[in-house]
């Protein structure tokens, strides 16, 4: 399987850094030529640089509605077209472990990146897609918004938005044969993935992802820790013909984190309840 991209022009949203750095790499590697933006000007440049001719940057703050058309019309004026959109830029906002601690200070923030940036960049790449009748939509959700729990309520209700806004968008554009999909990756390793905590230097947190990644596997089916080209890969096909009859997906790439509960998270349970039975002489 190679040159699954040939021919086509793909935007990546929050391109310079992990899952979008990954995904860009993918995608050229298969042959698409690829526009890179984000606001994060030299790693965007970097990487333009290092993939060559195929590949440009823009900076783009997704937050404002301005730099994403002026992203869509960059793209038409440098390719001559646009096949594809992947809205991957996100940010988690600050993490308050507990709702009754959150002030929802960066309420519009969060919002504004994760969620309006997608609902709009999407309007502005499907304008030029419709009249094309073809074209590739591709979201980046989480599984934080499929298995709601504790901590940064924001993050997940964004990522629930993006969740059904890429169902109505599926719906709704599907007559001018634009596919809307969403990934809802599990924890991958990226910056993003260590959301400061207040109060922690960077040392100390480095410190506590480094005890914590065991623990999470406990969770995690597949014993192996995700990679930004995991999710790469599934935007890959999503990009590709090969999901031609694939749309209003939210497809998790987890692990299987969300298939169900481990055979370690049932045995902690089964401890509880059988010291217990043995507590009171029925073990
Ligand atoms: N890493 C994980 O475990 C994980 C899990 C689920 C979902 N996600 C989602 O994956 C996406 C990518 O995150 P990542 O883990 O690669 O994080 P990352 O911090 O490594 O990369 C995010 C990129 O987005 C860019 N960005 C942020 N705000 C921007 C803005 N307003 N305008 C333009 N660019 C902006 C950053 O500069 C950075 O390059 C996010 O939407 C995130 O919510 C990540």
């Amino acid at each position: 399987m190679a040159n699954e991209l040939d021919g086509k022009v793909a935007i990546v949203t929050g391109g310079a850094n992990g899952i979008g750095r990954g995904t860009v790499e993918v995608f050229a590697a298969e042959g698409a030529r690829v526009v890179i933006a984000d606001r994060e000007v030299e790693a965007g440049e970097a990487l333009a640089r290092e993939i060559g001719a195929d590949a440009r940057f823009l900076r783009t703050d997704v937050s404002r509605k301005e730099d994403l058309q002026a992203l869509v019309d960059f793209t038409l004026a440098e390719f001559g077209g646009l096949d594809v959109l992947f809205n991957n830029a996100g940010m988690p906002g600050v993490f308050h472990q507990r709702l009754l601690d959150d002030d929802f200070a960066d309420f519009d923030a969060v919002m504004n990146t994760n969620l309006a940036s997608v609902m709009h960049a999407t309007r502005f790449a499907a304008q030029h897609m419709a009249k094309q009748g073809r074209g590739s939509i591709i979201n980046t959700s989480s599984i934080a918004a499929l298995e709601p729990s504790y901590a940064i309520p924001i993050y997940r209700a964004s990522k629930a938005g993006i969740n059904v806004f890429t169902r109505c968008a599926a719906v709704d554009l599907g007559e001018y044969g634009i596919r809307v999909n969403a990934i809802a990756p599990g924890g991958i390793p990226t910056r993003m993935n260590s959301v400061p905590i207040p109060g922690l230097s960077d040392d100390e947190m480095k410190g506590l992802i480094a005890v914590l990644e065991p623990a999470r596997l406990v969770t995690q089916p597949l014993k192996h820790t995700g990679d930004p080209r995991d999710i790469g890969n599934m935007a890959m096909f999503l990009a590709s013909d090969r999901a031609a009859h694939v749309t209003g997906q939210i497809i998790a790439v987890d692990g299987g984190v969300t298939a169900g509960e481990t055979l370690k998270q049932n045995e902690l349970f089964g401890q509880v309840r059988d010291d217990y039975l043995r507590s009171i002489g029925k073990a």
